[in-house]
């Protein structure tokens, strides 16, 4: 299926940037669900910890909207469409559906960090797949996606570690 829309000067190969813009929307789905679902819990959340997990929950969301945005931007600089519809977003998303019913920090966190967790693996999965692909910009990118995803992982799941 062709998805290049435009006559990007791009210097990759036309046959690499097919391959890749697909790859750059996959993991651009994932982190726009993970964005609503990191809203979801800012707006949600109750609890002694309101304050703080509030704002925790916010700093995810504005992290993973910093990162879709590059991941768009990448799909469209290789000639590419973004599909970052509401409607392409849900029908391409890997992640499981957050539940609406989720009151506590604890559920809250629990939530959020198996799916910044879940979005960290195909994030890494994805550095694999564009330099097999040869193209070392794209990895570098979901290289720096997924050390932003571990961090938000580990900023999730201190609040509720116990000692190993
Ligand atoms: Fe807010």
């Amino acid at each position: 299926m062709k998805t290049t829309t435009w006559n990007s000067p791009h210097d990759l190969p036309e046959t690499v940037r097919l391959q890749i813009v697909p790859l750059l929307n996959r993991q651009l789905a994932d982190a726009i669900d993970l964005t609503l679902q990191a809203k979801q819990a800012h707006w949600n959340v109750k609890g002694p910890q309101f304050v703080s997990l509030h704002g925790l929950f916010d700093e995810v969301a504005e992290t993973l909207g910093e990162l879709a945005d590059e991941l768009a931007e990448r799909s469209v600089e290789l000639g590419g469409v973004a599909d970052g519809t509401l409607q392409a977003v849900a029908g391409a998303t890997r992640l499981p559906a957050y539940d609406r019913e989720l009151l506590s920090g604890t559920d809250h966190l629990r939530a959020l960090a198996a799916a910044t967790g879940n979005f960290a693996q195909s994030s890494r999965g994805a550095i694999d797949a564009a330099a097999t692909l040869g193209d070392a910009s794209t990895a570098d990118l979901f290289t720096s996606v997924s050390r932003a995803a571990d961090k938000l992982l580990w900023k999730l799941s201190a609040h509720a570690a116990t000692p190993a």
